[in-house]
């Protein structure tokens, strides 16, 4: 019987239940065993307990719970060498020989390079006498099927990663009641949004929201002329008959040259030039917890059996695979691309080529 390890790792996302419990139950009815890996790397380090064979029933009520119940880490150990040594260990030792990790970018290059390096742990664990031959031979090959939990929507070759659109919900639940305030006061709010160095999140919650103004790393404005600009547009807005400001700016956000962008540091813009009564909100975890929208709990769930499926089709020659979505349909592909995608991304914002950065970004939300 083939044996699938199942993992969360990284920041939490509200769908990660969804898949563990879709992974759980595809694979029971596929005829495989599933296990479950507690707290992410850290429990395929640890070992010992933290590996759980999962019946039908242990993944019950998961559907609607927000979170990862099965825990996650970022774990430095499993960064090292060494550490991803004991992980391969743990799981040959376990009869395990096919993984299906649930988490972002750096999450899911940590399973590749595990994958990349089995061979020679293989080798080396064997060499040590901490496996035997038949362990070896029975584990000589490691599958890979990752899918994308993240809030951030950060990741190339899907259109949504499971959490984004809860976390997006959460945002504009939560701007929607800072505007019944804001109104009473005629005030000023700037908020806050998780998204790393995406601003998928803040784009996405701005048009949502209806905000006057928006600030993402992808688009930074010209160093040194953003604040008269951005004094204007919410004057203008004002003159027009608004009677409130929003100002929503991603945690990553920066101008042209680099500098961040910080919400206090526009408060004390609004505050001192436009003379608005100001108040600053950052959303902060907030976006990652409560229960998943159907939307995420539905993407856990499909994109949970396509992994098995994934897993059930590998050879030996095929590459580590990433679930995802793209116009609407279920994808697989290999994971290797979409990570180096990914990081062309960042690459070019840090080199100051935010076209071209906006260029692959919207290549990788949209078709
Ligand atoms: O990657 C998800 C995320 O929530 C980011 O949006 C945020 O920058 C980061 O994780 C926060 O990390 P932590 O939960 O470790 O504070």
């Amino acid at each position: 019987t083939k044996r699938i390890g199942i993992l969360t790792s990284g920041g939490d996302a509200q769908g990660m239940n969804a898949a563990v419990r879709s992974i759980v139950r595809y694979s029971i009815q596929r005829g495989l065993e599933p296990f479950l890996i507690y707290d992410g790397y850290s429990g395929l380090v640890q070992g010992g307990s933290k590996i759980v064979q999962a019946k039908w029933s242990d993944v019950s009520g998961f559907l609607t719970h927000g979170g990862t119940l099965i825990g996650t880490a970022r774990c430095l150990e499993f960064r090292e060498k060494e550490g991803r040594r004991i992980g391969a260990k743990t799981l040959i030792k376990n009869g395990i020989s096919s993984l299906v990790v649930i988490g972002g970018d750096g999450s899911l290059t940590g399973a590749d390079v595990l994958r990349a390096e089995w061979p020679e742990h293989i080798d080396a664990l064997l060499e040590s006498g901490e496996i035997t031959a038949q362990e070896a031979r029975e584990n000589r090959h490691l599958m890979i099927a990752g899918m994308v939990g993240s809030i951030d929507n950060d990741l190339a070759s899907t259109d949504v990663t499971i959490g984004a659109n809860s976390a997006l919900t959460r945002i504009c639940e939560s701007v929607d009641a800072l505007q019944t305030t804001a109104a009473s006061h005629h005030r000023a709010f700037v908020v806050e949004v998780m998204g790393r160095h995406c601003g998928w999140l803040a784009l996405s919650a701005a048009i949502c929201t209806g905000a006057d103004y928006l600030f993402i790393p992808e688009d930074p404005p010209k160093s040194g002329e953003w604040e008269d600009k951005l004094c204007e547009a919410l004057k203008n807005s004002r003159d027009r008959g608004k009677k409130t400001s929003l100002v929503i700016v991603a945690e990553g956000a920066t101008d042209s040259e680099l500098n961040s962008i910080k919400a206090d540091r526009i408060k004390e813009i609004l505050s001192e030039r436009l003379k608005y009564d100001t108040r600053v909100t950052i959303l902060g975890h907030v976006q990652r917890g409560g229960s998943p929208t159907f939307i995420d709990r539905y993407l856990g769930t499909v994109q949970g059996a396509e992994a098995v499926e994934a897993i059930i089709r590998a050879t030996p020659h095929t590459p580590s695979q990433v679930i995802g979505l793209l116009e609407n349909r279920i994808t697989t592909q290999p994971l290797q691309q979409a990570i180096e995608l990914t990081r062309s991304v960042a690459e070019r914002i840090n080199t100051k080529d935010f076209k071209g950065a906006l260029n692959l970004r919207s290549s990788s939300f949209a078709s």
